[in-house]
């Protein structure tokens, strides 16, 4: 038995270690040993190197600094599997990822497993007096690990778009759906309301403090807007009308050429979507997915509507169950509402928010290099709330504030309306 879990029940540190880590290498079974190597934007980053990089979490937050005598595989890992972590020291640039074909796929397994090993007679060793703090790094780790498994799949379905064979991760388990069910408004009365991770389980230190927020009436749709919808501003030149767009939207439109969102493509007439299936037919029944915060926010100002605030969306979502369509799912790929009463509010798509990603009040970073994990992101990006179809469900809270520049559209970035009331 672990000795992190001697005093946890069963469903403790050891076996969340042990499932968490699995489930990454599981969540590769389905590459071959060329697709670990792809980094077909900046933006993403090879499979291999995020085997690696969560790997390393593990080694330079628990192994290098509490396990004595440690012995790294290779000391070299520290700079090359390094994201961003400044007080750790230089890392290899996020654009030069791709180089990197050494180590091999076969050594970074071997190094996953060296840290495991490790991380099992840390755990076996732990003294008392670091107990705690190893504790709270391992959850972390753990997150991480399962933030990245999002990314992973992320960039894995960005990589696969960038070769015109379209290759397919996995098979296909949704079938065309009927339709999805009409959108209405739902009310929420406003006042005085409370926001952010106020409980004793974990969070990331960006959720807290949970603090008190004045909103006026405000109205959200019963659904996220679906690729019909969507469509319908495609067709309808919503990317030629620059009154609807924010001026660094129209900008970008202009700038990068985009006329619908990231995946859609036209073959033979028809819209298409790229998915972890390979290119398939629109449906429009499915949450669209895919867009930039600009194209959410423009395409809200069209329907003479507007996104909701960060606020508005966690009072609104504190009480409902967190059911939905995440990575457990193994859809991939958002689902169509399951009836009149799907609000879809967990799973399926990130739903952009027009609040920026700034520190809640009183706000303050974890101590030391772990600082560095939010913090210092906190500046020209926006809020998405909800978590996909590519999140593992554990992972998520409806505190959880997952955040991107308003150009990016290569995570599961849907929208839901807001209005006043
Ligand atoms: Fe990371």
């Amino acid at each position: 038995m672990h000795a992190l879990l001697r005093s946890r029940p069963a469903a403790g540190p050891d076996s969340r270690y042990t499932e968490v880590r699995q489930q990454t290498e599981a969540l590769c079974a389905p590459l071959e040993t060329d697709d670990y190597q792809v980094q077909s934007v900046i933006d993403t980053s090879p499979p291999k190197w995020h085997l690696a990089h969560v790997t390393w979490f593990f080694e330079t937050f628990l192994l290098k600094p509490f396990l004595e005598g440690y012995r790294p595989l290779d000391a070299r890992y520290e700079r090359i599997f390094n994201s961003y972590y400044n007080a750790i020291g230089p890392f290899h640039p996020r654009a030069q990822r791709h180089t990197l074909s050494r180590p091999t796929v076969d050594e970074v397994y071997a190094y996953r497993k060296h840290v495991d090993a490790h991380m099992a007679e840390l755990a076996a060793g732990c003294a008392s007096a670091q107990r705690m703090t190893m504790e709270r790094r391992l959850t972390l780790g753990l997150n991480h690990e399962q933030q990245h498994q999002e990314l992973l799949l992320m960039d894995v379905k960005r990589n696969f778009f960038a070769n015109p064979l379209f290759p397919a991760y996995s098979e296909a388990r949704n079938s065309r759906s009927a339709g999805a069910p009409p959108v209405r408004w739902l009310d929420f009365e406003g006042g005085i309301r409370e926001i952010g991770h106020g409980e004793s389980s974990f969070c990331f230190d960006n959720e807290q403090p949970r603090h008190k927020v004045f909103l006026r009436d405000y109205r959200l749709a019963s659904r996220p807007v679906t690729n019909g919808e969507y469509l319908e501003f495609v067709e309808g030149g919503g990317y030629t009308r620059p009154e609807v767009w924010l001026s660094d939207g129209w900008s970008t439109i202009q700038e990068r050429a985009w006329t619908a969102p990231l995946y859609w493509t036209r073959i033979d007439d028809e819209w298409h979507e790229m998915t972890l299936s390979g290119m398939r037919p629109l449906d429009g029944a499915t949450p669209v997915c895919h867009l930039s915060y600009y194209e959410a926010d423009a395409y809200a100002r069209w329907r003479s509507a507007r996104l909701p605030t960060e606020p508005e969306w966690e009072a609104a979502t504190s009480g409902e169950s967190l059911s939905g369509n995440f990575v457990e799912s193994r859809l991939y790929h958002p689902r169509p509402a399951q009836g009149r009463d799907d609000a879809q509010w967990f799973g399926d798509v990130w739903e952009w928010t027009s609040s920026s990603y700034s520190p809640y009040p009183g706000y303050r970073p974890v101590e030391g290099a772990l600082g560095e994990y939010n913090g210092k992101f906190m500046a020209n990006q926006y809020v998405l709330r909800g978590g996909c179809c590519a999140t593992p469900l554990a992972h998520m809270r409806p505190t959880y504030r997952n955040f991107f520049y308003p150009h990016d559209r290569w995570p599961f970035t849907g929208l839901r309306l807001a209005s006043d009331s």
